[in-house]
Protein backbone atom coordinates (compact mmCIF):
# COMPACT_ATOMS: atom_id res chain seq x y z
CA UNK A 1 0.00 0.00 0.00
CA UNK A 2 1.47 3.40 -1.17
CA UNK A 3 1.59 6.60 0.84
CA UNK A 4 -1.22 8.60 0.08
CA UNK A 5 -0.04 12.05 0.38
CA UNK A 6 -2.41 13.79 -2.01
CA UNK A 7 -5.44 12.27 1.15
CA UNK A 8 -6.53 15.52 2.83
CA UNK A 9 -7.86 15.72 6.45
CA UNK A 10 -11.65 17.20 6.56
CA UNK A 11 -10.57 18.85 9.75
CA UNK A 12 -7.67 20.57 8.34
CA UNK A 13 -10.15 22.44 5.78
CA UNK A 14 -11.17 25.94 6.85
CA UNK A 15 -14.81 25.31 6.12
CA UNK A 16 -15.12 22.00 8.10
CA UNK A 17 -18.12 22.02 10.21
CA UNK A 18 -17.53 23.65 13.66
CA UNK A 19 -19.72 20.74 15.38
CA UNK A 20 -18.30 17.69 13.93
CA UNK A 21 -15.09 19.45 14.70
CA UNK A 22 -15.72 20.15 18.73
CA UNK A 23 -16.32 16.53 18.54
CA UNK A 24 -13.52 14.97 17.22
CA UNK A 25 -11.23 17.23 19.02
CA UNK A 26 -13.37 15.91 22.08
CA UNK A 27 -12.75 12.30 20.53
CA UNK A 28 -9.50 12.46 20.10
CA UNK A 29 -8.93 11.98 24.06
CA UNK A 30 -10.59 8.18 23.67
CA UNK A 31 -8.36 7.58 20.59
CA UNK A 32 -5.11 8.76 21.73
CA UNK A 33 -5.80 6.59 25.22
CA UNK A 34 -6.84 3.37 23.17
CA UNK A 35 -4.28 4.04 20.32
CA UNK A 36 -1.77 6.28 20.86
CA UNK A 37 0.39 4.60 23.67
CA UNK A 38 1.58 8.10 25.52
CA UNK A 39 1.67 5.95 29.22
CA UNK A 40 3.74 3.72 28.08
CA UNK A 41 5.77 6.71 26.30
CA UNK A 42 5.88 8.96 29.45
CA UNK A 43 6.90 6.45 31.71
CA UNK A 44 9.82 5.12 29.67
CA UNK A 45 11.35 8.39 27.78
CA UNK A 46 9.73 11.41 29.34
CA UNK A 47 9.62 11.28 33.18
CA UNK A 48 13.45 10.20 32.89
CA UNK A 49 14.28 13.27 31.50
CA UNK A 50 11.97 15.90 34.60
CA UNK A 51 14.22 17.04 36.59
CA UNK A 52 13.97 15.59 40.32
CA UNK A 53 14.64 19.22 41.47
CA UNK A 54 13.40 22.17 39.74
CA UNK A 55 10.43 22.30 37.33
CA UNK A 56 10.57 20.65 34.38
CA UNK A 57 8.96 21.57 30.74
CA UNK A 58 7.33 19.50 28.16
CA UNK A 59 6.13 20.77 24.55
CA UNK A 60 3.70 19.23 22.91
CA UNK A 61 3.64 20.38 19.07
CA UNK A 62 0.29 20.20 17.08
CA UNK A 63 -1.65 19.94 20.47
CA UNK A 64 -4.69 19.75 18.72
CA UNK A 65 -7.61 19.15 21.79
CA UNK A 66 -5.16 19.45 24.28
CA UNK A 67 -5.88 15.55 25.82
CA UNK A 68 -1.77 14.73 25.11
CA UNK A 69 -0.51 17.52 27.35
CA UNK A 70 -2.69 17.29 29.76
CA UNK A 71 -2.06 13.73 30.15
CA UNK A 72 1.34 14.40 30.52
CA UNK A 73 0.66 17.32 33.34
CA UNK A 74 -1.76 14.93 35.12
CA UNK A 75 1.12 11.86 35.26
CA UNK A 76 4.09 14.14 36.24
CA UNK A 77 2.20 15.58 38.84
CA UNK A 78 1.07 12.64 40.45
CA UNK A 79 4.56 11.23 40.05
CA UNK A 80 5.53 14.59 42.63
CA UNK A 81 7.26 16.50 39.96
CA UNK A 82 7.19 20.17 39.47
CA UNK A 83 6.20 20.44 35.70
CA UNK A 84 4.91 22.61 33.16
CA UNK A 85 3.40 21.67 29.65
CA UNK A 86 2.72 24.09 26.95
CA UNK A 87 0.61 23.12 24.21
CA UNK A 88 0.98 24.90 20.88
CA UNK A 89 -1.06 24.53 17.80
CA UNK A 90 -0.83 26.74 14.32
CA UNK A 91 -5.01 26.29 13.97
CA UNK A 92 -7.31 28.68 16.23
CA UNK A 93 -9.87 26.31 16.54
CA UNK A 94 -7.74 23.74 17.73
CA UNK A 95 -6.44 26.56 20.25
CA UNK A 96 -9.42 27.82 21.62
CA UNK A 97 -10.96 23.89 22.49
CA UNK A 98 -7.53 23.35 24.32
CA UNK A 99 -7.45 26.41 26.31
CA UNK A 100 -11.46 25.52 27.00
CA UNK A 101 -10.46 21.34 27.64
CA UNK A 102 -7.56 23.22 30.42
CA UNK A 103 -10.08 25.12 32.09
CA UNK A 104 -12.88 22.48 32.16
CA UNK A 105 -9.87 20.01 33.38
CA UNK A 106 -9.40 22.55 36.16
CA UNK A 107 -5.63 22.57 35.04
CA UNK A 108 -5.16 26.38 34.01
CA UNK A 109 -1.75 28.06 34.34
CA UNK A 110 1.40 28.15 35.52
CA UNK A 111 0.62 23.78 35.17
CA UNK A 112 -0.45 24.08 31.45
CA UNK A 113 -0.49 26.77 28.72
CA UNK A 114 -1.99 26.63 25.00
CA UNK A 115 -0.68 28.80 22.49
CA UNK A 116 -1.42 29.24 19.19
CA UNK A 117 1.61 29.22 17.90
CA UNK A 118 4.23 27.45 15.44
CA UNK A 119 6.97 25.50 16.74
CA UNK A 120 9.41 28.03 14.90
CA UNK A 121 7.84 31.15 16.46
CA UNK A 122 9.10 29.60 19.76
CA UNK A 123 12.81 29.04 18.23
CA UNK A 124 12.67 33.17 17.95
CA UNK A 125 12.06 33.65 21.45
CA UNK A 126 14.78 31.54 22.45
CA UNK A 127 12.61 28.79 24.17
CA UNK A 128 13.89 25.27 25.22
CA UNK A 129 12.36 22.95 27.04
CA UNK A 130 13.57 19.67 28.80
CA UNK A 131 11.49 17.32 26.46
CA UNK A 132 9.75 17.89 23.35
CA UNK A 133 6.82 15.97 21.88
CA UNK A 134 4.15 15.57 19.39
CA UNK A 135 1.24 13.57 18.43
CA UNK A 136 -0.33 12.49 15.03
CA UNK A 137 1.56 15.30 13.50
CA UNK A 138 4.19 13.91 11.43
CA UNK A 139 1.99 12.56 8.67
CA UNK A 140 0.06 15.76 8.08
CA UNK A 141 3.88 17.48 6.69
CA UNK A 142 4.95 17.89 3.72
CA UNK A 143 8.49 17.41 3.34
CA UNK A 144 9.81 21.18 4.00
CA UNK A 145 7.31 21.13 7.17
CA UNK A 146 8.86 18.18 8.27
CA UNK A 147 12.15 19.09 7.80
CA UNK A 148 11.18 22.88 10.04
CA UNK A 149 9.16 21.22 12.57
CA UNK A 150 12.20 18.35 13.02
CA UNK A 151 15.08 21.12 12.75
CA UNK A 152 12.68 22.92 15.29
CA UNK A 153 12.74 20.69 17.57
CA UNK A 154 16.32 20.17 17.90
CA UNK A 155 16.83 23.66 18.93
CA UNK A 156 13.99 23.70 21.45
CA UNK A 157 14.62 20.19 23.18
CA UNK A 158 17.35 19.88 26.03
CA UNK A 159 16.87 16.79 26.85
CA UNK A 160 14.93 14.71 23.82
CA UNK A 161 12.33 15.37 21.46
CA UNK A 162 9.77 12.23 20.69
CA UNK A 163 7.28 12.80 17.37
CA UNK A 164 4.40 9.51 17.87
CA UNK A 165 2.88 8.81 14.84
CA UNK A 166 0.62 5.85 12.80
CA UNK A 167 2.31 3.48 11.05
CA UNK A 168 0.86 2.91 7.77
CA UNK A 169 -0.52 -1.23 7.60
CA UNK A 170 -3.49 -2.57 5.76
CA UNK A 171 -4.28 -4.19 8.63
CA UNK A 172 -4.53 -0.69 10.82
CA UNK A 173 -6.98 0.47 8.02
CA UNK A 174 -9.21 -2.51 8.75
CA UNK A 175 -8.85 -2.56 12.64
CA UNK A 176 -9.14 0.98 13.17
CA UNK A 177 -12.26 1.44 10.40
CA UNK A 178 -13.91 -1.48 12.43
CA UNK A 179 -13.37 0.13 16.06
CA UNK A 180 -14.54 3.39 15.16
CA UNK A 181 -17.97 1.86 13.35
CA UNK A 182 -19.77 3.59 16.02
CA UNK A 183 -18.25 6.97 15.99
CA UNK A 184 -19.33 7.41 12.04
CA UNK A 185 -20.67 10.33 11.50
CA UNK A 186 -20.57 11.73 14.65
CA UNK A 187 -17.25 13.74 14.27
CA UNK A 188 -14.18 13.58 11.30
CA UNK A 189 -12.86 10.45 13.02
CA UNK A 190 -13.25 7.87 11.57
CA UNK A 191 -12.81 9.35 7.91
CA UNK A 192 -9.76 11.35 9.20
CA UNK A 193 -8.16 8.40 11.07
CA UNK A 194 -8.23 6.64 8.29
CA UNK A 195 -7.12 9.24 5.54
CA UNK A 196 -4.44 9.85 8.81
CA UNK A 197 -3.39 5.72 8.38
CA UNK A 198 -2.87 6.14 4.30
CA UNK A 199 -0.42 9.12 4.61
CA UNK A 200 1.11 7.41 7.34
CA UNK A 201 4.93 6.06 7.01
CA UNK A 202 6.05 3.08 7.20
CA UNK A 203 9.37 2.08 9.89
CA UNK A 204 11.67 1.65 6.64
CA UNK A 205 10.09 5.51 5.06
CA UNK A 206 10.29 7.22 8.22
CA UNK A 207 14.08 5.86 8.76
CA UNK A 208 14.48 7.78 5.08
CA UNK A 209 13.27 11.11 5.88
CA UNK A 210 14.51 11.52 9.07
CA UNK A 211 17.49 13.90 9.30
CA UNK A 212 21.26 12.36 11.16
CA UNK A 213 20.80 12.17 14.68
CA UNK A 214 16.80 10.52 14.30
CA UNK A 215 15.96 7.54 15.10
CA UNK A 216 13.01 5.74 13.66
CA UNK A 217 11.64 3.30 16.69
CA UNK A 218 8.64 0.96 16.08
CA UNK A 219 6.76 1.17 19.77
CA UNK A 220 3.84 -1.82 18.70
CA UNK A 221 2.61 -3.21 15.16
CA UNK A 222 1.27 0.10 14.47
CA UNK A 223 3.09 2.71 15.00
CA UNK A 224 6.65 4.99 15.19
CA UNK A 225 8.74 6.41 17.14
CA UNK A 226 10.80 9.70 15.69
CA UNK A 227 13.57 10.35 18.38
CA UNK A 228 16.13 12.40 19.04
CA UNK A 229 18.37 12.78 21.94
CA UNK A 230 20.08 16.11 22.93
CA UNK A 231 23.66 14.44 23.37
CA UNK A 232 23.13 13.92 19.63
CA UNK A 233 23.72 17.84 19.60
CA UNK A 234 27.17 17.19 20.88
CA UNK A 235 27.95 13.93 18.48
CA UNK A 236 30.78 14.58 15.49
C1 LIG B 1 -4.41 14.91 13.85
S1 LIG B 1 -4.19 16.39 14.71
C2 LIG B 1 -3.42 15.72 16.18
C3 LIG B 1 -3.72 16.54 17.38
C4 LIG B 1 -3.16 15.99 18.68
N1 LIG B 1 -1.72 16.03 18.68
C5 LIG B 1 -3.65 14.60 18.95
O1 LIG B 1 -2.88 13.67 18.85
O2 LIG B 1 -4.83 14.46 19.25
C6 LIG B 1 -2.83 17.22 13.95
C7 LIG B 1 -2.59 18.59 14.51
O3 LIG B 1 -1.38 19.10 13.94
C8 LIG B 1 -1.54 20.47 13.73
N2 LIG B 1 -0.55 20.90 12.73
C9 LIG B 1 -0.65 20.86 11.39
N3 LIG B 1 0.46 21.36 10.82
C10 LIG B 1 1.30 21.70 11.83
C11 LIG B 1 2.61 22.27 11.90
N4 LIG B 1 3.30 22.58 10.81
N5 LIG B 1 3.14 22.48 13.12
C12 LIG B 1 2.46 22.16 14.23
N6 LIG B 1 1.22 21.61 14.22
C13 LIG B 1 0.65 21.39 13.05
C14 LIG B 1 -2.98 20.63 13.28
O4 LIG B 1 -3.46 21.93 13.47
C15 LIG B 1 -3.68 19.60 14.16
O5 LIG B 1 -4.21 20.16 15.33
Amino acid sequence: MQRDIAAIEEMERPDADPALLERTYAQFRLVNLVVSGWRGVYVRLVRPQLPRRGTGTILDIGCGGGDIALALLRWARADGYDVRVLGIDPDARAHDFSTRAAASAGCGEPGVEFRRATSSELVAEGASFDVVVSNHVLHHLDPPQLAGVLADSQRLARGLAIHSDIRRRRSALLLFGLATLPLAGSSYIRRDGLTSIRRSYTRDELSRVLPPGWQAHPQGPYRNLAIWHAEARMAP
